[in-house]
């Protein structure tokens, strides 16, 4: 791979490495994140390697091996890759290519070294679903002297998916009705490192890192490549910013836009050929990376790096948006339906302390009327830092369990904090039952150990199956908070980067050991898949130890490609300033379209004293993100929302409130987003590709589900003198969510100031969109379960609306075997039309109210309008309405008297 002058300078510079390195302990505490490529070996090495004019790697034609499971057989093609470098003349590298010819245009592409022990996931462990995407008919493979062909028609011959093999020359292209969507090794970058002879891995070097290019032609955007707390749409990187993946903790991170963080999820979008095709693309490699992006002529340039394992990487495209998450979620998997109490309110800080404490937090819900779901007990409830354990002298184990049952009473849930280190103390019986068993080892295979919040600690091996188990066990049959009988515990699996104290890069070194089905691997190989092993330990746990009736709860700081299907995510420590709330919105913009939806941040901001204008607008903004949770450090003034003045404690309530109201909505956006795959946050530019959508406004507006499009105050003027600057969308009709008014046709399309107040920030329904609330104030959502609920249409421009609500028995498994029930309403041409679309759970609900937003018929001008109800049994009643004829709205009142159940129409006179 290297020529000699290049190994010497390679030789220079990592001396120069190990010097900046020293540079970069000091550093480390406060600017982890700001990792340059150029600091770190691999990434530095083969930076420099440019364009080749020379090409490296070569298919032997003979060495193809066509193969398949399904009656097709030939769904799986195999050959053999060769380089050639002057180098490696007299040895050279084989390469193993397999492809997987799947469903819906998805294809996935590995290779990997024929003799080389490198980290790849067993089919057990893999995070995409080959088995039920494989494609068992309609395949053509054409084998020609330059290339193979393997290509197959769409179902409905609509579309034709294609992959070019290039021989002898390696390089692939991916068409989609014959326009390139991706060029692989395009720039003959394609590359994999072998160890040289002299070479010691080391902790920052391993010497087997790969290399690939890719360009996407025609490409008008790209998006994707969370966690970064930067823009959406991605940019280009320069000399030492390349787009970095190496999860880590990093306490109050800042805007960057090419910054690892806490989580990893190596996948870009691309609208291409004018936003006519959506494409999507996965690098699956767990060690550190780096990306590198160039616009070009020839479109898109991208370079990926990391640095080992092997080369697994997929793509599909489509022609719309629904095509392409129902093609992402049937390859990805789908995210399941969460307990309906982890969409209402959370209540958390770094730390409640004692049960005292915890109870009369509890009890201010209670006197002050606030709903609220859950309470959390973040590191300080446990004896010293021993997870698993409380002190009994803050918690008495009766009472405790007492407060635990007073909560299911109500209808509310304990979150408890379970992070990876085990403190080093020969007393707990959780440390020295893992010693020398399950944690990360050193080379010499002694146990690692390292600081964190518990001083002294090990890390748990959670890729090795004991440990999993082990883990697994102690929350299903250790009797500490999950106890028999209670079932209202959930967990919080935080510093799972996992987070090391006073150590460079504040994670595990590289060259610390973990055992993956009975074989060592360097950690370094498997870094930023250590959360998700972790998070999916602990989501298998509870759902066994709740003998799979109760669907578990995890939160997760750390994440990988597939977190979803296990645990909501938070964006860790964000700073309480107005930048950081703006900050979240991309962020969460980013983490959804790539296929995580259950996400929000620390209502507030975590780190810093932020004031009040924030914490009310943060409030206001988080009633519109999935995860809505108030949390705060421990150093920060107490920040639970009665302790703000009166006027203030009242607005926050009404967001909290209002939150509440939206539950049904939100658990119908949960549905659509596990059957159909569709992103609940959703960019701007998902419905409207004009220059302000994708500029000015991308990462300022996003969508909460179907039809609530959100705009937060974002700075101290905007709050202080009540007036922001939205982008309404053209083709569509918008009404402002809480007075409902239609907003002027004429301010549609352009950049207008728009005037808020204290207790609203800029949130409107899309025309065409229903609505649903219920407005009962409740404990909890548990105990809203049977309220009435209130029904708003908002018309389009054509004057129709239609929608779904989703109905299960809100927190057993029970929806996966189709134990659920859809109402379709529909309204057009004055009249609303109701159907189930499916009904297989009793439905107890009644409707107590219907509104109707911008009817412009000529009838809303009468005073007297009759609504008539038609019941399935062909009874008929007339209906209570109040119309409000300034504002186009009319309500029916007083529904509640009726089986929503027998309800089929209602019809205007
Ligand atoms: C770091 C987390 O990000 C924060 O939310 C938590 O409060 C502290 N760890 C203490 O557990």
């Amino acid at each position: 791979m290297k020529s000699n002058l290049i190994l010497k300078i390679n030789s220079l510079l990592i001396d120069l490495f190990l010097i900046l390195n020293i540079f970069q302990i000091v550093l480390s505490q406060e600017t982890s994140q700001n990792v340059h490529c150029s600091t770190v070996p691999f990434c530095q090495r083969l930076m420099h390697i440019s364009e080749s004019k020379i090409p490296l790697y070569f298919m032997d034609n003979k060495t193809i091996e066509i193969s398949g499971t399904n009656k097709d057989k030939n769904n799986i093609f195999k050959a053999m890759i060769k380089n050639y470098n002057q180098e490696y003349i007299n040895d050279p590298i084989d390469l193993e290519l397999t492809i997987y010819i799947l469903k819906r245009g998805i294809f996935r592409i590995k290779i990997k070294p024929k003799n080389q022990k490198r980290f790849e996931l067993s089919k057990e462990d893999d995070m995409f679903n080959i088995k039920d995407n494989i494609k068992s008919s309609g395949i053509k493979i054409s084998n020609g002297d330059k290339n193979t062909v393997i290509y197959y028609f769409s179902k409905k011959k609509k579309i034709k998916y294609e992959l070019l093999i290039n021989q002898p020359q390696f390089q692939i292209t991916y068409k989609v009705d014959n326009k390139i969507i991706y060029f692989i090794n395009s720039k003959n970058l394609f590359d994999i490192e072998k160890i040289g002879k002299d070479f010691i891995p080391s902790e920052t070097d391993s010497m087997t890192s790969i290399k690939m290019d890719m360009s996407i032609p025609e490409s008008i955007l790209l998006t994707g490549l969370p966690e970064r707390c930067g823009s959406s749409i991605l940019s280009d990187t320069n000399y030492n910013w390349f787009y970095h993946f190496y999860n880590i903790d990093v306490f109050k991170f800042d805007y960057n836009q090419y910054n690892s963080i806490y989580g990893a999820i190596p996948y870009i979008m691309s609208f291409s050929y004018g936003g006519t095709i959506f494409s999507g693309f996965y690098w699956n490699n767990p060690s550190e990376t780096f990306i590198s992006l160039k616009s070009t002529n020839e479109g898109k340039q991208l370079v990926f790096l990391s640095e080992s394992g092997i080369f697994d990487f997929s793509f599909f495209a489509s022609l719309n948006l629904k095509h392409y998450y129902k093609t992402m979620n049937e390859y990805l998997g789908q995210a399941p339906i969460p307990n309906i109490f982890s969409i209402g309110y959370h209540q958390s800080r770094f730390s409640y302390e004692d049960l005292n404490e915890v109870k009369s937090i509890d009890k201010k819900f209670d006197k002050y009327e606030i709903p609220y779901d859950s309470i959390w007990l973040d590191i300080d409830h446990t004896d010293n830092k021993k997870y698993f354990t409380y002190d009994i002298k803050k918690f008495p184990k009766d009472e405790t369990e007492n407060f635990f049952n007073d909560m299911k009473e109500k209808g509310r849930k304990i979150v408890v904090i379970l992070d990876p280190h085990i403190k080093v103390d020969n007393w707990y019986p959780i440390y020295y039952k893992s010693k020398n068993n399950y944690f990360i080892k050193k080379a010499d295979s002694t146990d690692f150990i390292g600081k964190c919040w518990s001083g002294d600690s090990s890390f748990l091996d959670f890729f090795n199956k004991e440990t999993i188990n082990f883990w697994k066990n102690l929350i299903i049959k250790e009797d500490n908070y999950f106890h028999s009988g209670v079932n209202n515990i959930h967990i919080w699996n935080d510093m799972n980067e996992p987070s090391v104290f006073k150590i460079p890069r504040n994670t595990l070194p590289k060259n610390t050991i973990i055992k993956y089905n009975s074989k060592n691997y360097e950690h370094r190989e498997v870094h930023n898949l250590y959360g998700y092993f972790m998070h999916k330990a602990s989501y298998e746990a509870l759902l066994e130890k709740y003998k799979n009736k109760i669907r578990p709860f995890i939160l997760t700081r750390s994440f990988y490609i597939g977190s979803h299907k296990y645990s909501a995510m938070w964006t860790g420590d964000t700073k309480s300033n107005f930048d950081s709330l703006k900050n979240t919105i991309s962020m969460l913009i980013a983490l959804s379209i790539s296929g995580y939806s259950f996400t929000g941040c620390d209502i507030g901001g975590f780190a810093e004293e932020g004031n009040i204008n924030l914490y009310k607008r943060w409030y206001q903004n988080g009633v519109f993100y999935p995860f809505f949770r108030g949390h705060s450090h421990e150093s920060v003034l107490r920040r639970e929302i009665w302790l703000f003045s009166e006027s203030d404690f009242l607005s926050i309530k009404k967001a909290i409130i209002t939150r509440y109201n939206i539950i049904p909505y939100i658990y119908t956006q949960f549905y659509l987003n596990y059957f159909t795959g569709m992103p609940i946050i959703k960019p701007l530019w998902f419905f409207d590709k004009s220059e302000l959508a994708l500029t000015e406004f991308a990462d300022v507006e996003y969508f909460f589900g179907n039809g609530i499009l959100v705009r937060p105050v974002l700075n101290e003027d905007e709050d202080r003198n009540n007036k922001i600057n939205i982008f309404l969308p053209e083709n569509e009709r918008w009404y402002d969510f809480y007075d409902f008014n239609e907003i002027d046709q004429n301010k549609k399309n352009k950049k207008i100031e728009y005037e808020i107040n204290n207790e609203k920030i800029g949130a409107f329904i899309k025309g065409g969109e229903i609505i649903t609330k219920k407005m009962r104030l409740r404990r909890s959502i548990k105990k809203m379960k049977n309220d009435p609920l209130t029904i708003i249409i908002a018309l389009n421009l054509e004057n129709k609306a239609e929608g779904i609500i989703y109905f299960d028995d809100e927190e057993s498994l029970e929806y996966k075997s189709g134990i659920y029930s859809i109402l379709k309403i529909s309204y057009d041409n004055l009249e609303i039309d109701f159907e189930w679309s499916k009904y297989n759970f009793i439905v107890n609900n009644n409707i107590e109210k219907i509104v109707i937003l911008g009817e412009k018929k000529e009838l809303f001008n009468k005073k007297n309008i009759k609504a008539e109800l038609f019941m399935i049994k062909n009874s008929k009643y007339n209906l209570e309405t109040v119309t409000d004829l300034e504002h186009n709205r009319i309500e029916i009142i007083r529904l509640n008297k009726y089986k929503m159940i027998d309800i089929q129409k209602i019809t205007f006179k």
